[in-house]
């Protein structure tokens, strides 16, 4: 659940602070990318040393950090690139800087510039009077109202030497808490709309043994509709010849060559609310197929191919209000400029560029390199992931994009 995303841990200056590096050890080993904010006090709990150790990053605590450009605004592409902020231990300081907006070091500062949606998990750690006393509860709830999570601390010895509510839950229980946000988002994110998403080569047949066609697996296309099923969507799957099995949940319709995709998937059209064609529709198909086996009497031969049609661009460009299109663009080399030109032809509303490098990244390997162009000129890189992690990136680009 947490592969792949990028988690900003915030630390507070208490005790339990101790407990953070191996937090960060659970998120990584998750695959998550950890960036760790740690205010002063926290810094004198825990090393700074041990957390860039485990993050394998700096640690952050100085507002004034510059980034990787030089630029000094870290806090705003932090808030950009986080896909949660976690707060443990988040003391009763910290939590009165939250709720008041103050913005006064590097951790206050991001929990004000983190992207409306993402979500927030407060693990607050005090002792159990602290915790109690009418300005935390206040606090608290103000953040609640925001819609920041809670989990609640424990009960257990405290530093004070007293028993009682206050303690950090264990990392394990905090990991879980924030996998199972991930969980509920995912499995409600596509909820009541329906997907249809083109996978797999098309065969075009030359005779009745031969075909022209391409290396596509079908795994890109089933592991988006794997995807937008396990994220509530009524999902429907229209595949060329692959071996794959179906997914769960999935509605799937095998088809062959690509005037038979087009025949399957015309009639989805109206009903969709997201059309993804992430197959590799052969673009001619031979004009004469022959029944039976065409016979090797000539030196050479000529098969005159004409173009198929667009099953996609049919769908984008005589489409409803409201519904979203979204295309695949696979180059050997280059090609932006490509992709961007297919985004603007089919009148897409989201274009993934797809470098094929014959090794990690394209057709049949089960990893894939995808810049994702949008309609508003925005440009995502992702890194060499899984295509199950790739199709998770591209639906949560695709939730991000603003109504048609
Ligand atoms: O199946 P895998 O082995 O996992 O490989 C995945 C993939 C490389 C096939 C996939 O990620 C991908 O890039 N698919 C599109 C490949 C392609 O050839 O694109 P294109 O540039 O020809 O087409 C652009 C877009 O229009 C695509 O979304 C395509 O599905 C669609 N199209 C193209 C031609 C056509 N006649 N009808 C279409 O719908």
């Amino acid at each position: 659940m947490l592969t792949g995303k990028n988690i900003l841990l915030g630390i507070s200056g208490g005790i339990a602070a101790y407990k953070t590096p191996h937090l960060v050890r659970l998120l990584k080993k998750a695959g998550a990318n950890v960036r760790v904010l740690a205010t002063e006090s926290a810094l004198k709990f825990v090393s700074e040393l041990s957390l860039s150790t485990v993050s394998q990053m700096p640690v952050l605590d100085d507002i004034f950090t510059a980034d990787a450009d030089g630029e000094r605004t870290m806090h705003i592409s932090l808030g950009e690139w986080a896909d949660a902020l976690v707060v443990a231990p988040a003391t009763a300081n910290t939590l009165a800087r939250f709720s008041s907006g103050l913005c006064d070091n590097m951790l206050s500062l991001s929990f004000v510039t983190l992207r409306p949606g993402k979500p927030v998990l407060l693990v607050p750690a005090m002792d159990g009077y602290m915790y109690d006393s009418p300005s935390v509860q206040r606090n608290l709830s103000v953040l609640k109202a925001q819609g920041c999570r809670v989990l609640e601390p424990e009960s257990g010895p405290l530093a004070s030497g007293q028993c009682g509510l206050g303690r950090m839950p264990e990392p394990e229980t905090i990991f879980e808490a924030l996998s199972s946000i991930f969980a509920a988002r995912e499995s409600a994110a596509l909820e009541g709309r329906t997907v249809v998403v083109t996978a797999g080569p098309t065969r075009e047949k030359i005779d009745g043994v031969r075909f022209l066609s391409n290396y596509s697996s079908g795994k890109m296309g089933f592991a988006i509709a794997a995807a937008a099923a396990r994220r509530g969507a009524t999902v429907r799957l229209v595949s060329g010849p692959v071996t794959l099995p179906t997914p769960p949940g999935v509605e799937r319709i095998d088809v062959e060559s690509a005037a038979e995709m087009l025949e399957a998937a015309r009639p989805l059209f109206d009903g969709c609310d997201l059309f993804i064609g992430a197959a590799a529709v052969a673009d001619y198909r031979p004009e004469a197929p022959v029944e039976g086996k065409i016979k090797k009497n000539e030196a050479a031969m000529v098969i005159r191919l004409v173009r198929n049609p667009d099953i996609l661009a049919e769908f984008s460009t005589g489409r409803k209000p409201g519904q979203l299109a979204v295309g695949f663009a696979l180059e050997t080399a280059g090609g932006l400029e490509y992709a961007r030109k297919k985004l603007t032809d089919k009148q897409l509303d989201l274009v993934a560029f797809n470098i094929y490098d014959g090794s990690r990244s394209g057709f049949e390997v089960d990893t894939n390199v995808l810049t994702l162009l949008g309609r508003d000129g925005s440009i995502t890189e992702l890194p060499l992931l899984s295509k199950e992690e790739a199709a998770g990136r591209l639906l949560d680009a695709i939730e991000k994009l603003p109504p048609r």
